[in-house]
């Protein structure tokens, strides 16, 4: 596994090369990332050596982008040691240096921190507070230990030793990985539905929910076939495999030839219902006062054809964008193209639907179960669709 460790500035950075000796002994491919006041503690050359890769310590090198190539590089982030000060900054969504920034670019996959501070300090109601905050987003930790601290004293506030971190970072990879092995398919985005050479019928759909959830499923193991009508989004995932496409047709014949091979499939594309009978190979002229009269023929649906192709051992789970009866409506979609699970958008609740950076959905299983979200961000969103159909 990729695994990069952060290093801040405590005395008991002094460990942190053989941490990394360690997780590289593992089998782990490691890659430092050091604030300025750790380069107090631990030198550059002994990071490098160790882990046998550059330190990433200045935010402006690789013209300031390093944080996200290593975000996107490393499967889990451990911290070690963790000061009072790195705790509080990721609480507060702090981003000033190297590793703060890449704490905050790191998301869907493990993060453990391994606190070291004098006891006072991490007894500070602060310091407990800015953890249960880390805590609630799913940041682990471990440590900090009882004993003699490097100030003289003793107390609460040692870093947990390198032995106990490798054997975390063990057990949180087994469980960050459930979906190892298996493929997913998704779906993304609105559809054009061409009329001729330069105009379009398509819908507001960013795409953001779905290559969220490619992002969440690929986090979580899988390996992503992600199916995309036009966005501006890009997807860097190593494990996730982008497919772009414009209309509905595009579409549904890149899904219906990669749904075989896959454990499931999430459709969370805003797919025209209809496209314009014929494109013009050209641009349409004016048609004067009369108006103009475009036909639309329906398109293929591509969530029903893959419930009927669907084998027992494969999860189909579709999105349901309504503004009446909605749980009405979703649950009759659910039922006629043959769902295990459809998750529905009312577009009456406020911050969810196109466009916005946050979702509130329902979750209902063909088994009955209803599962209900608070107004979450569509990374957090995705997260908890993905738990929910993959258990
Ligand atoms: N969908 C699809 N192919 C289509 C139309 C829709 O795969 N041609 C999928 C969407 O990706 C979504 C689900 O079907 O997962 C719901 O789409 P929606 O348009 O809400 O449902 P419809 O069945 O088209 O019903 P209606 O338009 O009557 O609401």
């Amino acid at each position: 596994m990729h695994i990069v460790v952060g290093i801040t500035g405590g005395i008991a950075a002094y460990k942190a090369p053989e941490l990394v000796r360690q997780l590289v002994k593992a089998g782990h491919t490691v890659r430092c990332a050091a604030t300025e006041h750790a380069l107090q503690f631990v030198t550059r050359v002994t990071l490098e050596t160790v882990s046998g890769a550059p330190l990433y310590s200045d935010l402006f090198a690789s013209g300031g982008t390093e944080h996200i190539s290593l975000k996107d590089w490393g499967d889990m982030l451990v911290v070690a040691p963790a000061t009072a000060n790195i705790i509080g900054k990721v609480a507060s969504g702090i981003a000033d240096d190297a590793l703060s920034t890449l704490l905050l670019a790191f998301s869907g996959k493990p993060v453990l921190m391994a606190p070291a501070m004098n006891s006072l300090m991490w007894a500070h109601p602060a310091v407990q507070r800015n953890l249960a905050t880390l805590r609630s987003w799913g940041i682990h930790t471990v440590g900090p230990a009882e004993g003699e601290l490097a100030c003289g004293t003793s107390g609460v506030g040692r870093m947990a030793e390198p032995e106990e971190i490798v054997g975390q970072v063990a057990t949180l990879l087994q469980h960050a990985e459930p979906l190892a092995g298996q493929r997913w398919l998704v779906t993304a985005g609105p559809t054009y539905e061409r009329i001729d050479s330069v105009r379009f019928i398509g819908n507001y759909s960013s795409g953001k929910m779905g290559f969220a959830l490619a992002d969440a499923l690929a986090g979580a193991g899988a390996d992503v076939e992600l199916v995309s009508g036009p966005t501006h989004l890009d997807c860097r995932h190593p494990r996730v495999h982008l497919v772009r496409v414009e209309s509905a047709r595009e579409m549904y014949a890149a899904a219906v030839e990669a749904f075989p091979a896959c454990r499931g499939a999430i459709l969370s594309a805003a797919v025209a219902d209809y496209r314009p009978e014929s494109c013009a190979d050209h641009k349409l002229k004016k048609q004067g006062d009369e108006g103009m009269t475009l036909r639309l023929v329906q398109n293929p649906d591509i969530l029903a054809t893959l419930g009927g192709m669907k084998n027992a051992g494969q999860r189909l789970v579709g999105f349901a964008l309504e503004t009446d009866h909605e749980l009405e409506n979703a649950q009759g979609k659910l039922e006629r193209k043959h769902l295990d699970y459809i998750v529905m958008n009312s577009l009456r609740d406020a911050g969810a639907g196109f466009g916005v950076d946050t979702n509130k959905v329902t979750i209902l299983g063909a088994d009955g179960s209803r599962e209900e979200s608070p107004l979450l961000s569509k990374q957090e969103i995705a997260r908890l669709i993905v738990n929910t159909v993959t258990s």
